[in-house]
Formats: structure tokens, C-alpha cells, sequence
């Protein structure tokens, strides 16, 4: 087996990658329903890859291209029909906002280039539900080869594997040469889903140019036809097994050339809240599937350059904040971290005033807005967007304004599954109080820091000081209890819960004025590391459960601390911790605690960040914590979109190295807690004109 992998690779030349050869490709990654990758060990035999959702599912998405009449699969072609050549691989890259690949195939070469934008302040290019591809051909060695391109989709876009689903397909060609192929599932529910899917809307493929063709039909004929023909044509019929695709001629190529796929997942209502329904905030620009195609690839010029220069920006401050290594990390968890994450108006009167965050625990349980997913992926919106911070929370604190939340500590989401934002009435929600409480107040405190906006959190002034008051009382020797880790367990009396009051006291106080919080907070930390509470009782480092000295954990929670300059803690305790920690590492990394033998890449990032806080200055360890989430993504174990669990050690089944249940997890934002030490807001995209229009035509 092993020496026929071998011999395939060396037969084809092995490609490079660059920076690295990741565990999944992100290929169109923009919500929780579009959201398509390429996994990593695939990537070396592209031309007949099968793409997935990130979930596992396989999905549907060629890319063939015919040269001087001889027809080369260059993606997603498993099965190719026959006379098919595949193309030979050369290289594969992905940077914060693309993937790219070039291939070889006869007199010509190829580079596919997935574009999924990342323009987080331009709300409605954020919110455009559309990735593209673009197939750019040139000819080898001075040839001038006659080149079409064909792509297609399938139903598995909606979530339907089966021969006996309902489909329904339209076909449509309207202003600036656009054509529009959709595929919309039948007999399903509004805000359903089959394995993560989303069972309700539309998926999109749009193309433009007046050479375009477009067929619907098994996909044996309709690759048939156009590796026959180079063009599509013929009479359609939808059946079990059937794909959309779509020919575009590019001509006589003697310069490079190149064409632009949109594809998309439309939901007109995209978010049930509170059975109101949310529609994406791009929809205040077009209300239906056509204008959105048309929109889709008039933007895309400006989409992409913008987005070019995102990832160079990115590339360039993780390199000068903490090397190359954690550059790479970052590339690969922007467009995941955004990817989970909706930007709504209400779907009924379209208010550009009234937007709405929401973001989706993946692959964990799906939970809505969930406080402890919203906290660890806070530094990437930090650092691009601080905004965002409050427009995720809004939900929650309208929902918890209600009083229909019957407890006197925060929610810990808005709803089991998402996109049913419908709340937890009757009181019955993971329980987390501590966490939670912690948590929204430091995020309050760090929206209020970056953003210098007081009338958001006085809005909310009494909820916020009610969960203040419930961690004066309940913060230091919390009762047996969950953490944001529920995979750990319930346990008392956990110092890092302690710890994560003491700073959301101070912050609390910070954020309010109120000096009696921040003495709280003041007091809570002398108990826990002065008076050696938190700590051993030779003062080396904090112990998972209070008093208990021969515990550790990786204390996660000291980062806030250091990036909101709240100084609860002592750069002595910071210090102790961090020199700590290489003590404590197991083969493949830090574990979350004494108790497990796995660990976090947030954390293990809140960590690396924590030891360089001022004083503190431990780049060895700071590099210790980024090379072992690099040596995840680069082992070569994991063809996942990026796991933020793993095994540290082997112990039992569990590899070393190897992903645990998580993946595709927004968390993986947190990867920009080292960034973030360096300011809010110090990387702005999307702040241009259209969102400025936007505004000003809502206002005006
Ligand atoms: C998914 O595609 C892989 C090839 O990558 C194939 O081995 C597998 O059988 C497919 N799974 C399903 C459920 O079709
Ligand atoms: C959301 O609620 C609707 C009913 O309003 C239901 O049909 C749907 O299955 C729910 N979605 C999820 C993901 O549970
Ligand atoms: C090729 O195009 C011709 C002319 O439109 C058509 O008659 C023929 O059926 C096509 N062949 C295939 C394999 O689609
Ligand atoms: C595609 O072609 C256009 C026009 O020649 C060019 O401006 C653009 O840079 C090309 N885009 C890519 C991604 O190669
Ligand atoms: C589903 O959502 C669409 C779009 O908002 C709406 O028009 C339709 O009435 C909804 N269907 C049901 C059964 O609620
Ligand atoms: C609360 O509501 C949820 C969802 O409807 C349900 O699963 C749970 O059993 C309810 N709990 C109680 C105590 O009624
Ligand atoms: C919260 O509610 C509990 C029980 O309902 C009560 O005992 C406690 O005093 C309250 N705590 C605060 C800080 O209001
Ligand atoms: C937690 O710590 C407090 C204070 O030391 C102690 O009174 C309590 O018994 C502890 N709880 C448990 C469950 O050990
Ligand atoms: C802190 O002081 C404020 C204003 O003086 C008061 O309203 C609040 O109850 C105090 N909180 C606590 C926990 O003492
Ligand atoms: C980067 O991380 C790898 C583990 O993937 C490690 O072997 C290497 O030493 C690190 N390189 C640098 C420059 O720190």
C-alpha cells in the first residue's frame, strides 16, 4: 500500500506545499452551511480529490479542462470518463484567504485559486453567502493551446446523498452575461439540517461571459459532452446521480487567462431568533438569487485584491510578532474562525441598524452564541474587527434582558442547535456559571478597551453588574461545576475558574468605575496566589483544584490579564506559571490538565501569549507551545479541518498527535492571542466604500 502511495508520488512528481502541507484545505469557507475543504492527503492527487463539507461529507466539485481537444481532469474527478487525462499537480498554497494549486496538463498549466474574503467590517462582502474559484490557464514553453473549462456541482451542496430526495434545479442567464445554476432540496423544513447541513435554501453556481454553456444531467454525459464537444448543450433532465456545470471557452490562449466561479448557500432566512427571522446583512443589497450572482462576480475583483493584501498583512505581522511558524498557524485559522460566524438584519424589514452576530459551535455540539466559544475566539476579532465582540453578544444580553433566562448567572448559548436561536426558557442550558459570568464581562471589558464605546455595556449596566455580584459571591471557591473544557468534567473548587473572576472583577471594575469590584477582583488573587490558595505550596505553579498540590493546569485564563493590561495577577505568579510549563510537557504538547491527556491549541496559545507578557518575556516558551500546535497541522495524522483538541501522549487508543472529536472550531481565532498583545484593531479590511455606502444610504 505504502509503496504504491510512494510510487504514485514519485511517478507524478511530488508537489511542493507552501508554507506547509496542512490537514484540510480550506476551499469555500464562509458560514456554517458553506464551508468546503480539501483534506491535506488529497491534495497531492487533486485531479481526482473528492472535496467535503466540513463534517466529512463528501461534496461534488469539478474541475476539468480540455486542451487542444483532449480533456484533463484537474479537480474533483474520481471517476474520470474515459479518454479523461488527469493533470499533474505541481504545487499547493494557502495564505489567510486562499488555496491555491497549480497543475500541469499538456501544453498548458493551471492554477485553481480558491478565494473565500475575509472583509469582516464591509458587512455586506462579508456576509455574501459566495467563495470563488478561478481557473487561470497558460500555455507551456511558448504553445498557444486552445483551451475551454468546465466545472460542475451536485446536490450533495444540499445535504442530499440519497436516490430518493427531492431535488428541484433552475437554470438561469440574466444582467452582465451572468448564468445561474441552482440546486434546492424539497419536502425539508426552514433552519433543518442532515449532519450539519443545511437542509433549507439554495445552493448557487454562477458564471459569467457571453462563452459561457451550461447543462444539467448525469454527470457521466455532461463531462461527456463537453470532453466531446468543449461546450455543453443538449436537453436536461434532472435525475439521481445528476450534476449543474457549467463550459466556459477561454479560446486561443496566448497570455494567461483566466475565469471566475461563484458558488454559494443561499438562505433568505438565515437565523431564526427568537422565531424571528434573520436574513445575512448582505441581502439588504439583493433579495434574490440572481442579483446575488451578479454582485457575486462584479465584486470579486475588488474582493480579491483586498484580500491579497489581508494576506500579506496577516503573513507579515504573525511572522515579525513570533516567527514563521506562526504564521502558518494563522493563515490556516483565519478563514475558520470567520467561517463559523453569520452577520444578520432582520429578515422581514431589512434594518441596516439592527445587525446581529452569530456564531455556530461547530462539530462540538452546535450550540448558538455560545459565551465560552465567543471567548477564546475573541483575539482574531480583536485585531480586526472589536465590533464584532459586541454584535455577537447582543443576542445574547437582548435575550437575557427579557428575564426569560430564570437564573441569576449567565446563559451559556442562546440555543441548542444552531440556527435555532429560541433560547433556554425553562432554565435547562449547559452549566457553566462561573465560566460564563467570567467570560461576558471580560468581553464586555474588551469590546468597551478597543472600541472606546460606553453607551453598549451601560445599556446592559444592571445585567452585567447582577453577574458581577454572582462572582463576588460564587468566583473563588466555585461549587462543583463545569469549565469552558467540559470534557474535563465537573469539578470543585477549580482554580481556574477562580481565576478567570478575579480578572472579569477587575475588568468589571475597569469597565464601570466601581472600586469596590476591583478590590474583589484584588482580593480573590492575594487569596489565590499570596496566600497560596491557587498555587503549591512551594509556590512553582497554580493547581488545577484549590489546595490540592499535586494537580497543574495550563492556566488559560491568566491571558486576559496580560492583554487587557489588568494586572490581578503579579508578573511573579505569571512568571512562576509560565517557566512551569516546560516541565509538564508531554511528547506532543502541554495537556489541559493533570488529569488528561489531551490539549487545546487555543489555550496552548493563551499560554505562549501569557509568557510574553511584560517582565515575563519567556520567548522559549512562548516557541514551545506555537512549534507544537505547528508540529498538529504538519504531522501528516489529521486530514480535518483544523482540530483545536489533541492528544498529547499516547495512552490507550488515543495517538499522539492525533485530532480528538473537535474540528472546523471558530475557536481556532484564539490562535491570534499573540497578535493581539500588540493593540486592537491593528488590521482593518473591509472598512471601505461599500460599507460606507451601506451606512450612509441606511442613515441618509
Ligand atoms: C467519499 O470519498 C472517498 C474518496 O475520497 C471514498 O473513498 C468514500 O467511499 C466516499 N464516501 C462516501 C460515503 O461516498
Ligand atoms: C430548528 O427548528 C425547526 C422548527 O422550528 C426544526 O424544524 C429544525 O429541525 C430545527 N433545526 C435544528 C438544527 O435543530
Ligand atoms: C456535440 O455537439 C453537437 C452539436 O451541438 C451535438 O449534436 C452532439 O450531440 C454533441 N456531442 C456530445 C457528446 O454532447
Ligand atoms: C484574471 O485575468 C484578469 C484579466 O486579464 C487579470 O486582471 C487578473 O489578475 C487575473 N486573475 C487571476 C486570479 O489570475
Ligand atoms: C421558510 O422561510 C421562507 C423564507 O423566509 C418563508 O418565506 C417561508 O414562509 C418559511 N416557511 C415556513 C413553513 O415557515
Ligand atoms: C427544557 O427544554 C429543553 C428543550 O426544549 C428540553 O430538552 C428539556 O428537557 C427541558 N428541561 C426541563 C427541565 O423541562
Ligand atoms: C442567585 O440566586 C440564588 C438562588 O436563586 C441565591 O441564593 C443567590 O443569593 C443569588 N446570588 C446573587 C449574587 O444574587
Ligand atoms: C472548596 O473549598 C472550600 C474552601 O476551602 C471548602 O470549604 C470546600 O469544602 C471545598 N469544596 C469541595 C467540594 O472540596
Ligand atoms: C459596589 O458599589 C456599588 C456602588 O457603590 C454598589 O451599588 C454595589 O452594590 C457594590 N457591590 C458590591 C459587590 O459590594
Ligand atoms: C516550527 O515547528 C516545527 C514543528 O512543526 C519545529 O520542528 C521547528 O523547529 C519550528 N521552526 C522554527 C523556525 O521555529
Amino acid at each position: 500500500m505504502l509503496s504504491v502511495l510512494l510510487f504514485v508520488l514519485f511517478a507524478s512528481g511530488t508537489p511542493t506545499f507552501t508554507p506547509v502541507l496542512p490537514p484540510s484545505y480550506p476551499l469555500a469557507v464562509r458560514n456554517p452551511y458553506l464551508s468546503a475543504w480539501l483534506p491535506g492527503n488529497q491534495a497531492a492527487e487533486l485531479p481526482v480529490a473528492v472535496p467535503q463539507f466540513w463534517n466529512g461529507q463528501n461534496l461534488t466539485w469539478s474541475i476539468i479542462a480540455r486542451i487542444d481537444g483532449q480533456a484533463y481532469s484537474l479537480f474533483g474527478v474520481p471517476v474520470p470518463g474515459a479518454g479523461v487525462k488527469a493533470a499533474s499537480v505541481q504545487s499547493a498554497e494557502y495564505t489567510s484567504t486562499h488555496t491555491t494549486f497549480t497543475l500541469t496538463a499538456g501544453s498548458a498549466s493551471f492554477v485553481l485559486d480558491f478565494l473565500s474574503p475575509i472583509s469582516p467590517l464591509d458587512y455586506v462582502r462579508q456576509s455574501l453567502p459566495f467563495s470563488y474559484v478561478t481557473v487561470s490557464a497558460s500555455g507551456t514553453n511558448g504553445a498557444t493551446p486552445d483551451v475551454q473549462i468546465y466545472s460542475d456541482i451536485d446536490n450533495s451542496w444540499i445535504g442530499q446523498f440519497g436516490e430518493d430526495v427531492q431535488t428541484s434545479w433552475s437554470y438561469a442567464t440574466t444582467e452582465a452575461s451572468t448564468s445561474v445554476l441552482t440546486l434546492t432540496p424539497g419536502g425539508t423544513a426552514n433552519y433543518s439540517e442532515v449532519n450539519d447541513m443545511a437542509q433549507w435554501g439554495t445552493a448557487v453556481y454562477c458564471a459569467r461571459g457571453s462563452d459561457v454553456s451550461a447543462g444539467v444531467g448525469m454527470s457521466s454525459d455532461v463531462r461527456g459532452s463537453f470532453a466531446v464537444n468543449g461546450s455543453l448543450s443538449g436537453s436536461w433532465q434532472w435525475r439521481p446521480g445528476s450534476v449543474i456545470g457549467f463550459s466556459q471557452c477561454l479560446g486561443t490562449i496566448s497570455a494567461p487567462t483566466n475565469v471566475t466561479f461563484a458558488i454559494g448557500y443561499w438562505r433568505p432566512a438565515a437565523v431564526n431568533y427568537m422565531g424571528n427571522a434573520r436574513t445575512a446583512y448582505f441581502t439588504s443589497s439583493c433579495q434574490d438569487i440572481n442579483c446575488a450572482c451578479v454582485h457575486a462576480l462584479t465584486d470579486f475583483q475588488a474582493a480579491d485584491a483586498e484580500a491579497r493584501a489581508l494576506d500579506a498583512t496577516i503573513a507579515g505581522k504573525a511572522s515579525s510578532v513570533a516567527g514563521s511558524n506562526y504564521s502558518d498557524i494563522l493563515a490556516l485559522s483565519a478563514r475558520q474562525a470567520f467561517g463559523a460566524i453569520d452577520i444578520t438584519i432582520p429578515a422581514d424589514t431589512l434594518d441596516t441598524n439592527d445587525v446581529m452576530a452569530f456564531i455556530k459551535e461547530i462539530s462540538s455540539d452546535g450550540n448558538v452564541n455560545t459565551v465560552d466559544v465567543i471567548y477564546p475566539t475573541a483575539p482574531i476579532l480583536y485585531v480586526m474587527a472589536p465590533e464584532y465582540i459586541r454584535l455577537l453578544l447582543e443576542p445574547v444580553m437582548q435575550y437575557l434582558a427579557t428575564g426569560d433566562w430564570p437564573h441569576n448567572y449567565t446563559v451559556h448559548d442562546i440555543g441548542s442547535n444552531y440556527p435555532n436561536a429560541t433560547g433556554h426558557n425553562n432554565g435547562t442550558a449547559e452549566l457553566m456559571p462561573v465560566e460564563e459570568c467570567g467570560n461576558l464581562l471580560t468581553l464586555a471589558y474588551m469590546y468597551t478597551k478597543a472600541s472606546g464605546d460606553k453607551d453598549w455595556v451601560e445599556k446592559y449596566q444592571s445585567l452585567f453588574q447582577g453577574y458581577a455580584d454572582y462572582l463576588v459571591v460564587n468566583g473563588l471557591y466555585p461549587t462543583q461545576q463545569l469549565s469552558t473544557d467540559d470534557g474535563a468534567g465537573s469539578v470543585a473548587n477549580q482554580t481556574g475558574l477562580a481565576i478567570k473572576a478575579a480578572i472579569a472583577l477587575k475588568a468589571f471594575g475597569a469597565m464601570t468605575g466601581q472600586t469596590n469590584y476591583t478590590n474583589y477582583g484584588d482580593q480573590f488573587a492575594a487569596v489565590l496566589y499570596n496566600q497560596a490558595v491557587g498555587v503549591d505550596a512551594g509556590k512553582t505553579h497554580f493547581i488545577l483544584v484549590e489546595n490540592a498540590d499535586d494537580t497543574w493546569a495550563l492556566e488559560f485564563n491568566l491571558y486576559m490579564d496580560v492583554l487587557l493590561g489588568l494586572n490581578t495577577f503579579s508578573t511573579d505568579a505569571l512568571a512562576m506559571q509560565t517557566s512551569y510549563y516546560p516541565s509538564i510537557r508531554k511528547p506532543a504538547g502541554v495537556a489541559l490538565d493533570s488529569s488528561l491527556d489531551w490539549g487545546k491549541t487555543d489555550w496552548m496559545i493563551f499560554a505562549a501569549s501569557t509568557a510574553m507578557a511584560q517582565g515575563v518575556d519567556n520567548e522559549g516558551v512562548r516557541d514551545m507551545f506555537i512549534d507544537d500546535v505547528h508540529a498538529l497541522i504538519t504531522n501528516g495524522l489529521n486530514p480535518v479541518p483544523f482540530s483545536d483538541k489533541f492528544f498529547v501522549e499516547n495512552q490507550g487508543p488515543d495517538v499522539q498527535g492525533g485530532w480528538n472529536s473537535y474540528r472546523a472550531r471558530p475557536v481556532v481565532g484564539g490562535h491570534f492571542a499573540l497578535m493581539a498583545l500588540g493593540g486592537p484593531s491593528q488590521i482593518l479590511v473591509g472598512a471601505g466604500e461599500s460599507h460606507k455606502r451601506a451606512s450612509l444610504g441606511r442613515h441618509g
